[in-house]
């Protein structure tokens, strides 16, 4: 697997437009979806702190929104690297058609980036086939 550079260099860009006065910790997404067309998303805070949405929700709601309903790759930037959280790895995985196929980057601001798959960072996530 070699690091998506394009969707890495999105990440960190959006990250630029994180609104977070409350923690201060900007996050970066950007995926790739099925048909190669590329969402990104930041993070979005509010005084009611429950309702912020994290990076990695945001550019999934845009993707879903313009009718895409499948990830193949997500690179989220942050300061240190970090994976998303459990949260949102929930939300990737409704819309993976296989969590051992879908490529994580994370990328810190030292331009060292880690690399996973979505069933490395959530092995058991819940999904469709677990209601039927
Ligand atoms: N955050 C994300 O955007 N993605 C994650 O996966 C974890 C956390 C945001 C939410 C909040 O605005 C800030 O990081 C601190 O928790």
């Amino acid at each position: 697997m070699s690091a998506d550079a394009e969707l890495i260099e999105l990440a960190k860009q959006a990250r630029d437009k994180a609104y977070c006065p409350y923690s201060g910790y900007s996050v970066g997404s950007a995926l790739r979806c099925a048909d190669g067309t590329v969402y990104t998303g930041c993070n979005v805070e509010n005084a009611s702190l429950g309702l912020t949405i994290c990076a990695e929700r945001t550019a999934l709601v845009k993707m879903v929104s313009e009718g895409c309903h499948r990830v193949v790759a997500i690179a989220v930037a942050t300061k240190d690297g970090v994976a998303p959280c459990g949260a949102c790895l929930q939300f990737i995985v409704e819309f993976c058609s296989d969590p051992k196929l879908v490529d994580v980057w994370v990328a810190n601001e030292k331009g060292e980036v880690g690399e996973y798959t979505i069933a490395d960072l959530l092995p058991h996530g819940f999904d469709k086939s677990s209601l039927d």
